[in-house]
This record gives structure tokens, sequence and C-alpha cells, in this order.
């Protein structure tokens, strides 16, 4: 049980306080009690409802201390000496205490001093603070009760609110724990704006303390301070992401939910399905999980980020409203259009009528695009009329897609290299993780129909620097201030899929996570802890974060199922994992498999990615190729492209 000291004035109500012995009694605060409550003055309002509930309390009035010739300095220490000694409190609360407290008294309980402030504190030091919709406000410091209240109304400020955070020597910064937003109304009163900021602080204020009695925040005492990860997905993609977290020296356990017989290897999987979100959030509160990460589109989709963030649980992933830029093909292009990012010609159809007609005024080849997400299958690209037709008719009218499929998009079709771009961001800065490639058609030399992707290398050699910089300038900073502008804050893994025309570069479409196969090679590649890059997104702190790569290449070849991307068999043994060549510059992620009875067997179209690094990528493809095959991995059935960096390798040759 957590001993709580709350230090109240009188300057205020006492309310919060109030709030807190309610949160004690209701067991929203679990793991707490309050041991002692300090006041300044004996006529502070509080102290009555401190007696009430029987608890001890204590004054020091420092204009006393004043008057006996003692300085501020002597009052902070003897008041954290007096505390520590007295009542070995774990936790110091702040809710309403109006003197500002030296390192005299910080020193006697280091990170364990919680302030309560009536105003927007950002996380870090600056001046301004960014709002939920990705807007920024000026800080409000310095100030308390109704005259912080006072200066959002006097300065118009759209929005206010209260800050729960750790406090440091300097006034009113450190370490954020739970911010609320107040919108502000155009007749407000600072009697009735403080009104519904002080509900908030009687919600945020226990939320917080039960935070740290759970151990989840401040000083941990004693706990090594190592994270528990949830990993949201069952693919090749989440195995890499649970591979790299296994090896980060912050992680204490990995969750998947659901997983796969790979990650069950180096974490423990969940059977709850990557689309129950309140599935998902039931479990992460359960196992008090530090940090989820998701690895498929559909949840995010869904606002699984959203969720979990009002339930105060940390996820990387963006928030649905931004997760939209892959959810609506619709909005992705509007975007782009409104914002000059540079994509291919479109028009939007609603109705099958008119989309008929057009499409008879066409040049071919064109694409045509349902709206909605239909797992990679719904673009077609139709050389003519008569295959664009029947592909029309086909969304629109017989609906294969089902709702998905009630508006589509006729695109211009272009030519060229296609190159996954991925980017980590915060919403206001970002840095690009290395170019890659996949390889969508089922066959050798991007013939067949598409599937999930068939293979993926890391880096592109002939997307030099220059285009990069330009891929970064004209459409990665772009889209990411757009996205903000539009009240769309976007934080996680940004995914451009682009395409290098004659013209430049452009968008073929977003993605909001990270792509897969093209995150396997990106993990046998990256050098940092995975683990840093989720801090530095949550954190804001993406400006700071530098990222290292081992030097050469990886490949990724995607072994499938006899028959994907149609109708496939399963149930196939896979043979050889032992026997391969698994050392650090070998891996094989699972992605469509399951095990019986010791036994890994084919459970899906796309069964396995292997994926090897070399010092460059001809060494990094023989590896990965000298793997497969009838003396290696293989299972009955087995198809795989035997083409996977080609494209890398002969591009580069005459670049
Ligand atoms: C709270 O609104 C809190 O934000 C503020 O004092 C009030 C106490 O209210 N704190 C500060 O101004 C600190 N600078 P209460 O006495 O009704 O709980």
């Amino acid at each position: 049980m957590k001993k709580i000291a709350v230090f109240i004035s009188d300057k205020g109500t006492g309310s919060n306080l109030d709030a807190i012995i309610e949160a004690i009694h209701k067991k929203k605060i679990r793991n707490g009690k309050i041991v002692v409550v300090v006041s300044n003055k004996k006529d502070a309002l509080g102290l009555n409802i401190a007696k009430k509930a029987g608890i001890q309390t204590i004054i020091r009035d420092l204009s006393e201390y004043k008057r006996k010739g003692k300085s501020r300095n002597e009052y902070d220490d003897d008041l954290g000496k007096f505390v520590k000694k007295k009542f070995q409190p774990d936790l110091i609360v702040l809710a309403g205490w109006m003197l500002i407290l030296s390192g005299n008294f910080i020193k006697y309980f280091p990170n364990r001093i919680m302030n309560l402030h009536p105003g927007l504190l950002p996380d870090g030091d600056e001046d301004f603070v960014t709002l939920r919709d990705g807007k920024k406000i000026k800080a409000i410091r310095g100030l308390h009760t109704d005259a912080a209240v006072q200066y959002a109304i006097d300065h118009h400020f759209p929005v206010t609110g209260s800050t729960v955070h750790f406090i440091t020597e300097k006034v009113d910064q450190g370490p954020v724990i739970i911010r609320s937003e107040v919108r502000i109304m155009a007749d407000d009163t600072v009697g009735r704006l403080y009104e519904r900021m002080k509900k908030e602080e009687h919600n945020i204020l226990p939320k917080a303390i039960n935070l740290f009695c759970e151990g989840k925040i401040g000083d941990k005492n004693g706990d090594d301070g190592k994270m528990k990860i949830l990993i949201i997905g069952s693919g090749g993609r989440e195995h890499a992401l649970a591979w790299r977290f296994s090896q980060s020296k912050k992680v204490s356990k990995i969750f998947c939910a659901p997983g796969n017989p790979g990650t069950k290897k180096i974490a423990q999987n969940v059977e709850i399905s990557s689309s129950d979100i309140d599935g998902l959030l039931r479990f992460a509160k359960k196992e008090k999980i530090d940090l989820t990460f998701v690895g498929p589109e559909a949840p995010l989709i869904a606002g699984i980020a959203d969720l979990f963030q009002k339930n105060d649980l940390k996820i990387i992933g963006p928030r649905k409203n931004a997760a939209a830029i892959e959810g609506s093909k619709v909005f992705a292009k509007k975007l782009m259009l409104k914002y000059k990012i540079p994509t291919g010609e479109f028009a939007i159809f609603d109705d099958y009528k008119y989309a008929r007609e057009f499409l008879k005024t066409q040049k071919y080849p064109l694409v045509i695009k349902a709206e909605g997400q239909c797992f990679g299958k719904g673009v077609a690209v139709c050389k003519n009329s008569l295959e664009a037709q029947s592909f029309l008719k086909d969304v629109m009218v017989r609906k294969i897609f089902g709702d998905e499929g009630k508006r589509v998009l006729v695109e211009e079709y272009l030519c060229g290299q296609e190159i996954s771009f991925m980017v980590v961001t915060d919403g206001f800065n970002f840095v690009s993780l290395l170019p890659s490639q996949d390889h969508k058609k089922i066959n050798d030399k991007d013939k067949g129909p598409n599937t999930g992707g068939m293979g993926a290398y890391a880096p592109v050699p002939f997307l030099h620097k220059k285009l990069l910089k330009r891929i970064e300038k004209d459409i990665v900073r772009p889209t990411i201030e757009a996205l903000r502008k539009e009240g769309c804050l976007y934080e996680g893994i940004l995914y451009p899929g682009l395409i290098l025309t004659d013209e430049g570069p452009k968008v073929l479409e977003f993605n909001c996570r990270f792509g897969d196969p093209e995150t396997q090679p990106l993990m046998m590649l990256l050098k940092n802890d995975l683990m840093e890059i989720c801090q530095a997104i949550l954190a804001k702190k993406v400006k700071n974060l530098k990222l290292a790569w081992q030097k050469g290449a990886a490949v990724c070849v995607v072994l499938s199922s006899k028959g994907y991307p149609g109708k496939y068999r399963k149930g196939d043994v896979v043979k050889g994992l032992d026997s391969a060549d698994l050392d650090n510059h070998l891996s094989v992620f699972h992605s469509g498999t399951k095990e019986e009875k010791g036994k890994i067997l084919t459970n899906s179209g796309r069964v396995l990615g292997v994926t090897g690094k070399g010092s460059n990528l001809a060494k990094a493809m023989k590896l990965t190729y000298g793997n497969i095959g009838k003396k290696v991995i293989h299972f009955s059935g087995m198809h795989y492209r035997k083409d996977i960096g080609l494209k890398g390798l002969e591009e580069s040759l005459w670049e």
C-alpha cells in the first residue's frame, strides 16, 4: 500500500482532496492511502474535509516561520525533513498547494511529487502545448487557480485545461502524467470555466495517483523499470517486431495477440483477435501493459489508439482520424489534392452509371480502386475498357467487397519502380527508415495476380540521396503537416507507397503502419533499440531520434501455399526449419503457420518469410535463397519468387 501525503492551502477549496478520498473509498485508487494532509494555514477549507475523513493534518505557516527570522529555504528543508521522517510517504500530491517548493524540499522526494496545475503544460520545456487535434497553444506557467483560468480567457485560447505532472525545480515544468483539455465557450466566465475544469481535475488527479500506486509511473521502488509490451497482429511483420523487442534491454515481457508459432518462441501468445479491440483493451488493463504496438491497419482504422489513450494506455499507431489516410482512399486523395502532394490524376464515383460512362471516354491502361479496405485486393489495373467495365461491375453492382466498394476511384496508371518509404513520426518531425521494395505479384517479373506481398529487400540501391531528400521534402513533410492542419495529428509509422515516375516520385497510396514483408528486412538491419523509437514517438522527441543501420542489405522471401492468392491448401508440414542456417544473419519469420503435435504446418496463403542479410544485396540474396529448397526449408506445394532483390541489383548497374 503506497502512503500519500496531500498538500493543500487556504487558496483552494479542498475539492481535489475530497476527490482523492472518494477515489480511495471507491477503489479507483487501489493501492494507496492518505497518511497526512499538510496545509499552509489553519483556516484552509480542505482541513475540515481531511478531519471528517479521519486523516491526520499538520499546518506549516510560512509567515510564522518568517516572523521567527527563518528563511524560505529553511522552511522547505524543515517541511521535507519532517514529513519524510514522521510519515514516510511514497508520494506527495500538491492539490492546491500554492507555494513553489525548492530543491530543499524536492530532494527528500525525488520523482515523487505530483502537482495539479490549472493550465495545460507541454511534455518538455517548450513554451507551447500541442493539443489533441494537433494545434498549439501557449503554456500557462507561474499562475494559479483563478488567475490561470482568467489568462486563458483573456488571451482567447480555444482550449485550456489542467495538467498533472511531476515537479522539478523549474516552475510548472517536469514530466507530464495526464492532461485534460477543456474547450472555452464564447460566453465563459472564470467561474463557469473553472467549474468545468475542476470536474476534469477530480477525474485526472485520482487517475494519476492510481498510476503511481500501481507502479506504472514515477520511481518504481526497486522495480527494474522494464516494460511489458503487447504486439497486436499475427503475421511475419509482427514476428519480426517481437523479435526486435525481445532484444531490447528495456522490455521485460512480450505478449502477442494473437501471434503465431514463431512469436510463441519469444513471447506469450494470447488468443485475442486483432479486431477485438475491446478484448485487447481488457487484456492490456488486466496485465498492466506499458506499451502496445499495433501491427496491422484494421484496428487502427477502427480506433484502437483512441480507445487505449482514453484509458491512459500507451500505444504506438495513429488515432482513427489520422489512420483514415489508409482507411479511406478518397480522404487520402482529397488531402493530396488540397495540399499539392504529388499523386496520379483521379476521379471519384458514388454512382455506377456515371463511372460506367466515364470509363468509356478514358485512355488505357488505368486503375480502379474500391474506396475501403479490401485486404490489398480492391485495386485493378485495367488494360482496356472491357476489363475496366467488368471490374467496376464486380465492385459497384455485384459488390464483391461489400460496402467497401460503394465508392470507387478511377486513377491514372503510373509507370515506374514502386518503393515503400516508411517514416517514424510524432506528428511534427519524422525520421525516414531505409527505403525498401515490396513485390506484390505472385510470380517472377511481376507477373500474375496481386498478393499481400511476396518478398522485400532493403535498402533500395537506386534510391539515391538526392531522390530521398526530394521524397522527404515533396511528400513526407507536406503530408505530416497537412494531416496536422486538418486536425488529424499523425503519430506512429507513416508509410507512403511511392512510384518513381519520369516526372518524379508520386504517391500510390498511404499506409498507417509498418509494411509486411518490408518490416522483416528492416528489423534485420535496424541497430536501434525498438523501444527507443517508440519512446521518441510518445514523448514527441522524434526530432532528436537518430536511426542507425547495419551496413549491407537484407532480403525477405515469402514462401506461399499452393494455390495462393486463390484458393490454397493448408496443413502441409514445414520441413527444414531446424536445419536452416539460423544465426544472426538469417531469420525465418512465421506468418501463416500453426503448431500441431510439435510440428509446424502451413495454415495460410503466406506461410513464412525467410530473411537474410549480407554485406551487400547479392550476398543477402545468396544466403536467403540458399536456405530455401528441398534440403533446407520447404513444404509440399511451396511457391516463392526467385527474383526478390533482383531489381535492386539490375537497376543499380545502370544508375
Ligand atoms: C486546483 O484547481 C489546482 O489546479 C490549483 O488549485 C486548485 C485547488 O482546488 N492549483 C494551482 O493553482 C497550483 N498552481 P481545490 O482546493 O478545490 O482542490
